[in-house]
């Protein structure tokens, strides 16, 4: 066996050590008496050490495993001192934060990022067994799909003395012959796909220069992003549902262990939570509903609610929370808070988008039917101040052969915090980049 000792536990006459190798939270007992030649090896060995260990597997006559492995022989790869942050004792998140390239080493983090590995194989299992395609979508593109200007530049063009004409940085001079950035979402070009493969999904990294410092926002995160021809928004909630539903019975029949242990140390009510949320299908009201369930909640909110504003956290969590006691979808927001490609309702003043929402961590899917005809697109565009030629090969989608489709986004760290009920988005990345930090 070979590991990172997470204990050393020394009485008289016989040192037991705890090794784990990140395959599970339980760590295998190893049994070093005074008369094994490995003993003498173990007054090197503290909590951290890397070391081999051959020896016999034993039934344990001691509480609390099965099994034991009595050494014959210990290789020490590598020894720790006492300098060594992370001692025996609990430590906090934050500190934790701050050693990120040690903290894979923690049970907690050891079982965050197992859990992370395996929703990711049923992520594609999930869209692999339906027939979706999985479409790479780039990484480095000139188009702001949100159109929120959140967009991390890329660029070659030296920052202290760019080329400029007539005092204006010349763009087209740089690397890509126009302003690129890092992607917001694979969404336009996961959208070209859906109009030849009809239904396509994506899993990538996703980048957003907005700098909002909260616990639900990461600078670089992944996200999953469905896209389904033939399908309006009532078929892309029930997908979104499907799929959501589908990750956490995954996770409870995959990831057992580690849920409990969840359960145990971060949020008491979490597999009863999860065990609920797959037997109970999702409620769904308009945006106008919520916001008249917020109005006549009597509660004092820091943003006050009226309609047009767009949801905060706090109406989120009160909708979630307060209201419903589940997930839930938010339908039909008004025009103007959502993106351009969004498709309008007949009514003219809101759109077919849908939000899933969850408890404690608010906003997790968000996703519409997109505008498929080709005149209302343009007129969209122009109202967001979108020059219709700058995505002339978006629109040549809705030229020839446009279909209804719709989509959506996951943002697989707030799914990774549903489901273990860690309370940051930093603890569920393996190295969190946020304002002011892309250390590691
Ligand atoms: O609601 P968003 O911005 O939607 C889109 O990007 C669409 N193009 C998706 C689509 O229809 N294909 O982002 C989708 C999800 C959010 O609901 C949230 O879960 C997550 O991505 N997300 C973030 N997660 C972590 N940090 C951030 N800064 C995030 N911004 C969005
Ligand atoms: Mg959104």
């Amino acid at each position: 066996m070979q590991g990172w000792l997470r204990t050393v536990r020394r009485s008289k006459g016989v040192t037991f050590l705890a090794l784990n190798d990140g395959s599970c939270l339980d760590s295998l007992q190893i049994v070093v008496a005074e008369d094994s030649p490995a003993f003498a090896d173990t007054d090197t060995l503290g909590t951290g050490s890397c070391i081999g260990v051959r020896g016999m597997v034993e039934p344990s006559p001691g509480g609390g495993q099965t099994w034991e492995v009595q050494a014959a022989e210990i290789i020490v790869y590598g020894t720790t001192d006492e300098s060594f942050p992370m001692q025996k004792k609990r430590h906090g998140f934050d500190f934790l934060r701050s050693i990120a390239h040690l903290r894979p080493r923690t049970n907690a983090f050891n079982a965050v990022f197992r859990v992370r590995s395996r929703i990711s194989h049923a992520v594609h299992t999930f869209f692999q067994e339906r027939g979706f395609l999985y479409v790479h979508t780039p990484i480095i593109t000139a188009n702001d799909c949100e159109g929120a200007g959140e967009m991390f530049r890329v660029t070659t063009l030296d920052p202290e003395n760019p080329p400029r004409v007539d005092g204006r940085v010349a763009w087209h001079e740089d690397f890509f012959g126009s302003k690129a950035g890092l992607t917001v979402s694979g969404q336009l070009q996961g959208e070209l796909f859906a109009t030849a493969f009809t239904d396509i999904y994506t899993f990538g990294p996703t980048f957003r220069a907005e700098n909002s410092n909260t616990s639900r926002h990461a600078s670089e995160f992944w996200m999953i992003e469905p896209e389904i021809a033939f399908a309006d928004l009532s078929v892309d909630c029930l997908l979104a549902e499907d799929f959501f539903r589908y990750l956490v019975e995954y996770a409870l029949e995959n990831c057992q262990e580690d849920l409990e242990f969840f359960n145990q140390f971060i949020d008491k009510s979490l597999l009863e939570k999860l065990e609920q949320v797959v037997k109970t299908p999702f409620l769904s009201m308009t945006y106008t509903d919520a916001i008249d369930h917020l109005q006549k909640s009597g509660q004092s909110f820091e943003f006050p609610v009226e309609w047009g504003c767009d949801l905060q956290s706090e109406h989120e969590r009160y909708l979630t929370e307060k209201v419903v006691g589940g997930p839930l979808f938010v339908t039909d927001y008004p025009a103007g808070i959502k993106a351009f490609y969004m498709r309008r309702n007949d009514d003219g003043k809101t759109v077919a988008a849908m939000d899933l929402l969850v408890p404690k961590v608010g906003e997790i899917i968000g996703g519409s039917q997109r505008e498929e005809r080709f005149d209302v697109l343009e007129h969209n565009m122009k109202e967001f101040d979108i020059q219709p030629d700058s995505l002339d090969w978006y629109l040549d989608t809705r030229r020839w052969g446009s279909c209804p489709h719709a989509g959506f986004g996951l943002g697989f760290e707030r799914f990774l915090m549903y489901v273990t009920g860690m309370e940051n988005v930093r603890d569920v990345i393996p190295f969190p980049r946020t304002p002011g930090n892309a250390r590691f």
